[in-house]
């Protein structure tokens, strides 16, 4: 009971803070906050085709009754992991559960004792997680200082690893991917790339757009977000995935998804094939953003992650509430989710955002910042 209770306190004191954490359900609101930043979770079009999967082969609902290396694999995710594979000019594809797990697996499994890991500090925490189950030595650069990076790679010992995003989940800004290739191959390192925010937005991913497959070592692209699914597949060689199959353990002990959830995966690039309009008008809606909203208190992005800063959390937590009452979801990110003293609204475009709604809402807040 002694444990509970100072649970209980500890909660109390967030609460008191206005840093509870809780389970919201905004379902009704207008979308500034989710993932989907091109419709395709409420897509019915999309929808449909998955159903019509489903009503070929009920079979493929249900769970796959194991891990991967005892009776969870299946000839058909075999073959998705085919189809990515060829499609992203890699050697392989691993699929996973989720973008989390993908993360644990490499992070978990590749660095080694003594070895150099470097890690972007603005790096997704699943990253960080997995870091724990390693026994390398963790370092921060600063936020896309590439320069920074530099100086800890000539310092670096045994094999290093860099860890980047190409679209930062918090901040929605655009890594440097082509001179971090240039970096990490002039050191010898070893680079991975998540492209959570990035797959989907920006063709299949940044690193499959600029070219960079053969000089990143591993990258993860995950499917809840602008995909509309769930799941990630980690890219790279075949003794990458051979590697993880052996050694990853949040892998290795866990159940593989479902059929459905590979066939789907491989459905959305094609959706996306017969869809390009989706992704110009997601384009449309960030530019009209950013030319609503581009000034002191946000920069030009291009992304759809657009963060708004407001450092003194009273009025970050009141312009929430009033936003909320206005019926947009809005996501305000306290500390410690973000750095002291960062705290923000972190909006999210999408296509299916109207420009009149992006117009009230970027009203509604600079009305009550300025
Ligand atoms: C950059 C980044 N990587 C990985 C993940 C985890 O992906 P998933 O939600 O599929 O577990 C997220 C999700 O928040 C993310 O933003």
């Amino acid at each position: 009971m002694a444990t509970l209770a100072k649970w209980q306190t500890n909660l109390n004191d967030r609460a008191s803070f206005g840093l509870l954490r809780k389970l919201p359900i905004d379902k009704q609101m207008i979308d500034f906050a989710s993932n989907d930043y091109l419709g395709l979770a409420r897509n019915a079009v999309f929808q449909q085709s998955l159903l019509e999967l489903a009503m070929n082969d009920p079979a493929l609902m249900t769970g796959s009754t194991g891990s991967r290396l005892i009776t969870g694999n299946s000839l058909l995710q075999e073959r998705v992991e085919a189809f990515l594979a060829e499609r992203y000019a890699v050697e392989a594809a691993l699929l996973f559960p989720s973008g989390y797990t993908a993360n644990l697996s490499l992070l978990s499994a590749l660095p080694q004792r003594g070895d150099t890991l470097i890690v972007d500090e603005l790096i997704h925490r699943s990253v960080h997680d997995g870091c724990l189950m390693n026994q390398a030595n963790k370092w921060k650069f600063r936020h896309q200082d590439l320069n920074h990076l530099e100086e800890l790679l000539k310092r670096a010992k045994d094999q290093s690893w860099v860890v980047v995003e190409s679209v930062y989940s918090m901040d929605g800004d655009i890594a440097r991917l082509k001179e971090l290739a240039e970096l990490a191959m002039a050191y010898d390192a070893h680079l991975i790339v998540d492209e959570a925010h990035a797959v989907g937005v920006f063709g299949d991913g940044l690193v499959q757009e600029y070219g960079l497959q053969s000089q990143v070592f591993a990258t993860v692209v995950t499917y809840g977000k602008a995909m509309g699914l769930h799941g990630a597949a980690i890219l790279g060689s075949e003794t990458l995935k051979s590697y993880l199959i052996n050694y990853a353990s949040p892998f290795i002990y866990s159940t593989a998804m479902p059929d459905l959830m590979a066939l789907s995966i491989q459905a959305v690039y094609e959706f996306l094939d017969r869809n390009t309009h989706l992704r110009q008008k997601l384009q449309d809606r960030i530019a009209c953003f950013e030319s609503e909203m581009f000034d002191k208190y946000s920069k030009s992005l291009l992304t759809p992650i657009q963060p708004v800063i407001i450092a003194d959390l009273n009025k970050l937590k009141n312009l929430s509430k009033e936003i909320k009452e206005h019926g947009f979801h809005v996501y305000a990110v306290l500390p410690p989710t973000v750095p002291e003293g960062t705290g923000r609204f972190r909006i999210s475009i999408h296509q299916y955002n109207t420009q009149e709604e992006i117009k009230q809402l970027v009203q509604l807040i600079k009305s009550n910042i300025e």
